[in-house]
Parts: structure tokens; sequence; C-alpha cells
């Protein structure tokens, strides 16, 4: 695996090992890689001739200061995994590569029409949070300029904001989901998740079964709002969970689900705190056509 820590490196690097016809696939990170990241860089080699990461703690994403700076850096570790699982190239810059002008640059891409997507759920609780997702991953695309993007499914409303951004802008790069990655008891892999003490993290699997039930409840033709209200009041009775919203939405628009419209995709969405930790997660309760 090379390693380039700026772009201009990077993309003469791939100039010259771009052959015609060759698909590149990118796979971005903000680093304290895990199973679930080995899942992206494992499906970009399936598909892709050439397999790029970047390892890159965005700061513009990020609306708690806190967070940004505890957010866990593991470089050496995060090298190997990539290596391991034959990442050709990696991105490894300083914010000054990414943002030449100063991350604090509003750019167009921050203010295209992202419609119901950006302002609920996530959008409602980390003000801003979308605006530096689109800015880093555009970014990252104009640099890289992959032929297929790969994205975690536990990121849902991200994934709905890049995936509207890449139509807005014509960008012509594909996007390939990949399945949320688990632990045994059901806890979504997060480089969030290494801060839990060890009785948060027994706790935090429990996340994933009310997101069950509820998705089972719903394919039984229970009322929606019922079994939010449900899962809500079984996590926060759990102790150091609080639970910020858990929304069962239209995967595609994601406002709330109504009772018996029709949709494509129907799919839970929650953020729970875990002591000082929050953490994100999804289950898709029904999808028309399943890939
Ligand atoms: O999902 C992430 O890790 C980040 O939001 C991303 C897509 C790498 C942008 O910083």
């Amino acid at each position: 695996m090379q390693t380039f820590t700026t772009a201009s490196a990077l993309s003469e690097a791939l100039a010259a090992v771009r052959r015609p016809g060759d698909t590149v696939g990118f796979v971005p990170t903000m680093g304290a890689l895990h199973r679930g990241h080995a899942a992206l860089v494992k499906a970009c080699r399936l598909e892709c001739d050439v397999t790029v990461a970047s390892i890159f703690v965005n700061p513009t994403q990020f609306n708690e200061s806190a967070d940004l700076e505890t957010y866990p850096r593991t470089p050496e570790s995060d090298r190997a995994l990539l290596e391991a699982h034959g990442c050709d190239f990696l991105y490894f810059p300083e914010v000054d590569d990414v943002y030449p002008d100063g991350p604090d640059t509003e750019s167009l891409v921050m203010n295209l029409d992202y419609g119901t997507l950006t302002d609920r759920l996530e959008g409602a609780h980390r003000p801003g949070h979308f605006a530096g997702v689109v800015q880093v991953v555009h970014r990252l695309l104009q640099i890289v300029e992959p032929d297929v993007l790969f994205l975690g499914q536990k990121d849902y409303q991200q994934v709905a904001v890049i995936r509207r951004m890449v139509s807005l802008l014509d960008l012509g790069v594909r996007l390939h989901i990949v399945p949320t990655v688990r632990e045994q008891d059901g806890l979504a892999l997060s480089s969030r998740n290494r801060r839990l003490s060890p009785d948060e993290r027994l706790v935090a699997g429990k996340i994933n079964q009310h997101l069950g039930a509820v998705a089972a409840g719903l394919r039984s033709g229970w009322p929606a709002r019922e079994l939010e209200q449900l899962a809500i009041r079984g996590m926060a009775a759990l102790p150091a969970l609080k639970p910020e919203y858990v929304e069962v939405v239209d995967g595609h628009t994601l406002l709330p689900y109504q009772d018996g419209d029709p949709v494509e995709e129907l799919t839970v969405l929650t953020a729970v705190r875990v002591g000082d930790v929050r953490l994100i997660d999804n289950r898709i309760a029904y999808r028309a056509n399943p890939s």
C-alpha cells in the first residue's frame, strides 16, 4: 500500500496506474478502523481494480468540539488493517491539504437543495454536521475521482445525503452501500464503541434489540408511532441509555412514515447516548427491491 499525505501526489500516482477501463473504488474513513471498515475495503477489492482509502478526521462535520477532541486516532493499526485487506493507496492528509483555503470556506456543495434529508434526525441533533460531510466528501471525490464510492449502511442518513449530492451535481460516481457489521450481541461496530466503559458496552447491545423489535412490529402491521414510543421507553429504562430519537421513516425522503403509506423502503433510525458516547444505528424493516 502506498501512502500519500498530499492530494497532488495521490492524483499523480493514481493517474500513473489507472489503465483505460479500470474501475477505481474509494473508501473514505475517519480512521479508528474496525471490521466494518474492513468490510468496505473487501467489497471494494472484489468490485474494483484499484482500491483507494482515506483517513481524515474531518473537523467541519463535528458539531461538538469534545467529540472531535476525543475521536479515537489509531494510525498504526489503521494502516495495518488497510494493508492486510489489500488496499492499494491511502490518502492520509493534514487539514491544510484537504482545505487549502481553510476549513471554514463555504462551498456550493454545502448549499445545494437537500430537501427533507438534512434538517431532521441527525441534521436536527447535530447542526452543521451534514454541511461538513458533503464538503469533505465532495473534496475527496474531486481528489480521487473514483468510479465507485463505498459507504456503510450504519450511517443511513449520511448515505441519503451523499446520494443526493452525487445526483444533484451529476458526479458520475456509483454508490455501493455495505450492510452494517455487528458484534455478537448486535451492537453496530463504530469507532466510538471503544470509548464505552464495560458496563456501557454491555447495555449498548440492547439498542439493536429494540430496533429489531420495531422492525418486526412494523412487518406485523403495528402502528409506527406506538413502536417508536415502546422502543424509546424500553431504552430509557436501561441504565446509561438515553435515546435521543427513534423514528420510523420512509427510507427515500426520511420523513416520518404514516401507517399504510406505500414506501419502497421502511427504516427505523435511532441515536442514543450511552454515558458520554453518542451512537447511531438503524434497521431496514422492509425493502421493495432487495439488492
Ligand atoms: O462516515 C464517515 O466516516 C465520515 O462521515 C466520512 C464519510 C469519511 C466523511 O468524513
